[in-house]
């Protein structure tokens, strides 16, 4: 930990003193992602990463605004955090607290001049201007750069995210969205759709590969909505091809590498290496990104398709660019395409206008595609966006909680069905370590991102190597919940000449 040395005025000066800086995340995979992002930026200039906050110099909050709740959770722990801080405020080790993200975007003036709770904010487009902004803060004022960019990708920051057993890592490879849901905060606090240039993204993931990785996901807001304009040679007057019956409140792009361009190539660099992706747009499924899915051994089979609503009407309000009835045939499409495909999806229950007959149609929905693993919400009004301008947020806060728990009630009898009918099917399945239950068990995942776990003990007849984290096994499904599988080691496996789902 950095010790005051009161005899240092020069903003600049403090870099050298290795300050340490504790991140706390909140929100989705895009959040982690930056985390690392602002994390391999400062760690460059010198700074220290402490697991421990009563050691932190300074105290980064990388932020969430999606829903109300998300943001109430982040004051309250601004409060401690202050708390903390005062205290501190008369020791030789005082600390500095920053707001990173979308929360930084969403409620600056709040943030700095109402609450004065923070002494650094910074934008999800403003990382790189992070040790300045600190620098700053340590000469003793607030600082700020809540600038949104066409441009930023942070191409060349690369951060190298591991999951703790580090066979497992995420790919940045777009940020910002376009699609203006009526509903969503997120194009106002990430700004624009850019994408990253493809060569960098095949470099780190070559990089990955050669460290061992065995599981990569391309991540983005709308990851499938990937178009690099970045080279001449990639802009042609094609226009983007959609789903089938699917439009854009946008005007229609043109030119680019596409998002089947970028999973093909990511593909070819290791076929030892699963590829997964998320979070896509339903709208950016045309037939190709499919075909490749389905003939791609090591893309998974796994698509997450959020849905929002299974009411024409309600997805009118919403401005989602679909119908119900288009959102099915998309189903359809994808489990013809890609046999024993494992689909997932988000809904939100009370969106404005949204009715008992609406709520009735999503149920149904919900009951049709059997999906097995679901992230339901209850809608929660956010300011700026479409909803909070020109409609009413009319569904009562108790009606919406027992819309959201039938939701979840029907989505786990199905999840249930859906994972029941894998029991005495083999898997092939990435182990990830030891399960969080018990020492005796090993817990991993399947091509479609199911959690298996499994007894430790050597596969029967099989080879006598102790099964370790980031090895591809052989599991017989046994048993079945709505959350996860249970089986039996058959043995070692990989991913190549892995398609056999037959029973065994
Ligand atoms: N209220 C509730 N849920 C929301 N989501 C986005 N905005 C809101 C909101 N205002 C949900 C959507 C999206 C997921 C990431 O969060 O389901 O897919
Ligand atoms: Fe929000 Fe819609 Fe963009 Fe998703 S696609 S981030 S829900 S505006």
């Amino acid at each position: 930990m950095w010790r005051r040395a009161d005899s240092l005025n020069s903003n600049e000066l403090f870099l050298f003193l290795f300050l340490s800086v504790y991140f706390e995340t909140y929100g989705c995979q895009m959040n982690v992602n930056d985390t690392e992002i602002a994390w391999s930026i400062l760690q460059k200039k010198g700074y220290e990463r402490t697991a421990q906050l009563s050691e932190a110099d300074v105290v980064l909050l990388v932020t969430c605004s999606i829903r109300e709740k998300a943001e109430q959770t982040i004051w309250n722990r601004l409060k401690q955090l202050t708390a903390m801080k005062n205290k501190r405020m008369k020791t030789p080790s005082p600390m500095k607290i920053g707001v990173l993200g979308c929360m930084a975007e969403r409620l600056k003036t709040e943030l700095l001049e109402r609450e004065k709770l923070v002494d650094v904010l910074a934008g999800p487009d403003a990382y790189r201007d992070l040790p300045r902004l600190l620098a700053v803060a340590e000469g003793g004022q607030q600082a700020s750069n809540v600038l949104l960019s066409l441009e930023e990708t942070y191409a060349d920051v690369m951060p190298v995210q591991l999951a703790p057993q580090g066979h497992s890592a995420f790919v940045s490879i777009m940020r910002g969205c376009d699609n203006m849901c009526s509903y969503c905060i997120v194009p106002f606090t990430r700004g624009r759709e850019r994408s990253r240039p493809i060569g960098s993204i095949l470099e780190e993931v070559r990089i990955l590969s050669d460290q061992g990785v065995k599981e990569v996901t391309l991540l983005g807001q709308n990851v499938n909505s990937y178009r690099d304009t970045s080279e001449e040679q990639f802009c042609s007057s094609d226009p983007t091809r959609l789903s089938r019956g699917f439009q854009t409140v946008y005007k229609p792009k043109q030119g680019g590498l596409r998002f089947s361009d970028l999973l093909e190539r990511a593909s070819r660099v290791n076929p030892h290496m699963r590829i997964r992706f998320t979070s896509p747009h339903p709208k950016d499924f045309p037939d190709e990104v499919l075909e490749l899915i389905a003939e791609r051994e090591n893309i998974c089979k796994q698509i997450h398709l959020p849905a929002q609503s299974g009411s024409s009407q309600v997805l009118k309000a919403m401005r989602r660019g679909y119908t119900r009835e288009a959102y099915l045939d998309l189903v359809r499409n994808i489990k013809e395409m890609i046999p024993g495909v494992s689909l997932s999806s988000d809904f939100i229950s009370g969106f404005c206008g949204e009715t008992e007959d609406d709520h009735q149609q999503t149920l149904s929905l919900i009951r049709q595609v059997g999906y097995n693993v679901g992230f339901l919400f209850a809608y929660s009004m956010r300011k700026k966006t479409q909803a909070f301008h020109r409609l009413q947020d009319d569904v009562p806060a108790e009606v919406k909680r027992r819309r959201l728990e039938e939701c979840i009630s029907v989505f786990r009898q199905e999840a249930l069905r859906v994972n029941a009918a894998l029991i005495g099917s083999s898997q092939l399945v990435l182990v990830e370590g030891e399960s969080k239950r018990s020492a005796e068990e090993l817990c991993g995942r399947t091509d479609g991102n199911m959690r298996v776990v499994f007894p430790k003990e050597e596969p029967a007849g099989g080879s006598s190597e102790a099964i370790a984290a980031g090895d591809y096994v052989r599991v017989k499904i046994l048993s079945a919940s709505s959350q996860s599988l249970r089986g039996r080691a058959l043995g070692l496996s990989s991913l190549r000449g892995s398609a056999d789902q037959e029973p065994v």
